[in-house]
């Protein structure tokens, strides 16, 4: 039996305690989404625009985690995973975005934090994985600073209702998302195309952060955002190029990490989103809150970018089935290229040297706070075959960034875990049910699960603690 080797015959052994995790979002996996007095959310709404979404596929019934959660937890424990990142749908448990607790609501996720606490399982919430209560959206949304300040208010709400059981938190996740796909791009919902809104997006996200963070504050709590970072590259050593990356790292991760961080946005940031306002929004105590301390750094990675900034350079980045190419703030004048590595399903460029970048980087530039790898996987076009589902490319994809984990760990970085994005095949955004992202294969039809061999595999290196010779891919 592999676990019972011990520690010295692995190849990579991560630190004792290390968290072997798998995440999911409400809206991609719960479904019931007209149950229990749960709200509309912005997703609702967007899914049901003509040409928003593949297929037309909204998350209604998604992959029905709301009725299979004790199902999805046995597993979750057979496999070996020590902790669950899940997130709580804001219109489940205020259903206007304002007002009263909707109780029946909040029981869901009390329901699912015992079943994972029974389960030696530790929960990891999310309070904002981009289901915005429609009512809000209807008064303006992220661009009005008093989503903000509702979201707080829902924060306090959570607290009271699962703080007994609940002692990780992440408060927004990928807000770069959040301002710029869902207010810039019109990507994701509420499908905006408005530059200048995304922006105040983004700065009333990272407020609603702060103030989330101190709402949720407990003693023995552990808060933080999940950010996703790119590693950054320009194309050449042209002038051009050079700025292009200063603009798209600027974008991606500066602004984000700087203000949490640092509590103030980097200059050249401001500077670049001058015409579309940043800097009148930012009212006084602001940065103060969004630069209020925080216990853990969530960390989304996936690719890294190649940008050029040279007129006429040909290339996008993948957002969207449906966009060319996404007007971001900031981003102007910068395309995205190909760097050249092999592609996962959406098309991001696997590249494993860029999480130890970018983790390596988190740790020497930033005050030091413990990093979590929040999100990390990909989507590979799986089979079903014989009733199982091999994906070795998937399994090479993650035994490559769990051994950059270990060098950015050996390195001194402080690193605790990684949670393999996703647990299961869910509804994935503008792409619907045609990208599949899980360890755990889902048919839509009958919703049956079938663990692929990346699901025994990752829950294998979680019971061993580390990662055995390279490449050995081994289900027992
Ligand atoms: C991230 C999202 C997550 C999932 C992955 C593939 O941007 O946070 O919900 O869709 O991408």
């Amino acid at each position: 039996m592999t676990t019972q080797r011990s520690q010295a015959e692995l190849e990579l052994a991560f630190p004792a305690g290390f968290v072997w995790g798998v995440a999911t979002a409400s809206y991609q996996v719960e479904g019931a989404f007209a149950e229990d007095g749960r709200g509309i959310s912005i997703w609702d709404t967007f899914s049901r625009k003509p040409g928003a979404v593949l297929g037309g596929d909204t998350g209604d019934v998604a992959v029905d985690h709301y009725h299979r959660f004790r199902e999805d937890v046995a597993l979750m424990a057979e496999l070996g995973v020590t902790a669950y990142r899940f997130s709580i749908a804001w219109p489940r448990v205020q259903p206007a975005g304002s007002g009263p607790v909707n109780e029946p609501g909040l029981d869901f996720y009390r329901r699912l934090t015992d079943c994972l606490l029974e389960a030696g399982i530790e929960p990891w919430a999310t309070l904002y994985h981009w289901d915005l209560p429609q009512p809000l959206e209807d008064a303006g949304g992220w661009p009005e600073r008093d989503c903000a300040l509702r979201f707080a208010d829902y924060a306090s709400l959570v607290q009271e209702g699962l703080g007994d059981r609940v002692r990780r938190w992440i408060t927004i996740n990928e807000p770069w998302c959040a301002a710029f796909l869902g207010y810039a791009s019109g990507d994701h919902a509420p499908g905006r195309r408005d530059s200048a809104a995304s922006v105040r997006a983004a700065h009333h996200l990272l407020l609603g952060h702060g103030m989330a963070t101190e709402a949720l504050r407990r003693p023995g709590t552990s808060i933080g955002p999940a950010f996703n970072l790119y590693a950054v590259s320009a194309a050449s050593d042209a002038e051009e190029d050079i700025d292009a990356a200063r603009r798209i790292d600027g974008m991606q991760n500066r602004l984000f990490l700087d203000a949490a961080l640092r509590g103030r946005y980097p200059e050249d940031v401001l500077a670049d989103l001058t015409p579309y306002g940043l800097e009148e929004v930012i009212r006084d105590g602001d940065m103060a809150f969004i630069g209020t301390p925080i216990d853990v750094l969530g960390i989304n990675y996936y690719s890294r970018h190649t940008v050029t900034g040279r007129e006429g350079a040909a290339g996008h980045v993948v957002t969207s089935p449906f966009a060319e190419a996404s007007p971001w703030p900031g981003s102007e004048h910068v395309s995205f290229v190909t760097g050249g590595r092999p592609v996962t399903g959406m098309g991001w460029e696997i590249d494993e040297l860029g999480l130890q970048e970018v983790v390596t980087r988190v740790a020497a530039e930033y005050p030091s706070v413990p990093l979590y790898v929040t999100e990390n996987g990909a989507a590979f076009d799986d089979k079903v075959i014989a009733n199982g589902v091999d994906d070795p490319d998937r399994v090479a994809y993650l035994d490559k960034h769990l051994r950059a984990c270990h060098a950015a760990i050996s390195s001194g970085v402080p690193l605790k875990g990684y949670f393999a994005w996703s647990f299961m095949d869910n509804f994935e955004w503008g792409w619907g049910y045609a990208k599949r992202f899980g360890l755990v294969y889902v048919d839509f039809l009958t919703q049956r699960r079938i663990p692929k061999t990346s699901a025994r595999w990752f829950g294998n290196a979680a019971k061993r603690g580390g990662l055995l010779g390279h490449g050995t891919i081994t289900a027992q």
